[in-house]
């Protein structure tokens, strides 16, 4: 084989470095991340792919005492209230909705991803509603790996939250945001701790995930 094909054949058997380079990083140092570049961010969101050329996501960037707080406290509420409703002690509910409260204030921002149906195709029937909400959704995960790659491109560290998911609405109330806006995704960014090690990765098992036909 010609050096040259042994080296485009290697290439192409690689996931690119910049995508290896993103990590979920659960610890921030306290500075500041300048508005700039959190637009930046979501600038680089909203690049992602999109059912028929629609824009179904609205972003809320929180840099506030008051907008961290807010947030925390009305998901906090509504997971109290979830998670005695599972049968969850009450102590142990105070111990899982403080830590989610100190990951979310100790963030210096919070990006939070919102779906609305602004520009997706109306249908009479629940099956095709669904499908479209779906399609948003799928594209607002895109947008979230682009903002996490561009955060992992300016050297900023980040972490994708499930929360506001399971609660839309305390999400939406907390931040007084408009309400065809349907929270959905969470991300925390802020300058990596130094002493924060990524969880161990494990390799991709690629003859489970995948098949040929
Ligand atoms: C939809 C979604 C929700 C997630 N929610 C959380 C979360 O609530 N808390 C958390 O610490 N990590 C969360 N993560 C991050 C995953 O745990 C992480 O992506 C996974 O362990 C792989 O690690 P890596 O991102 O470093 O490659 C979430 C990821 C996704 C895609």
């Amino acid at each position: 084989m010609s050096g040259a094909r042994e080296r485009t054949e290697k290439a192409m058997a690689a996931v690119p470095a910049f995508i290896e380079a993103r990590r979920s990083i659960r610890a921030f140092t306290s500075e500041p991340v300048p508005r700039a570049l959190l637009d930046s961010l979501v600038e680089a969101a909203c690049l992602a792919p999109a059912p028929h050329h629609s824009r179904p996501w609205r972003w809320v960037v929180i840099d506030t005492d008051t907008g961290r707080r807010s947030l925390a406290d009305g998901m906090g509420a509504q997971w109290r209230i979830d998670l005695a409703g599972d049968g969850v002690g009450p102590e142990r509910i105070d111990e899982l909705v403080e830590s989610s409260r100190t990951k979310l204030t100790g963030a210096p921002a919070l990006l939070l991803g919102c779906l609305t149906w602004d520009g997706l195709d109306r249908y009479p029937d629940e099956t095709r509603r669904r499908a479209e909400w779906g399609m948003a959704l799928l594209s607002l995960g895109a947008g979230v790996e682009n903002l996490m790659l561009a955060a992992a491109d300016a050297g900023l560290a980040s972490c994708w939250v499930a929360a506001p998911i399971f609660c839309p609405e305390a999400a939406r109330d907390a931040l007084d945001l408009p309400q065809p806006w349907s929270p959905a995704a969470l991300i925390l960014v802020g300058s990596p701790a130094p002493d924060y090690t990524p969880r161990t990765r494990p390799p991709v098992p690629l003859d489970e995930l995948r098949v040929n036909r």
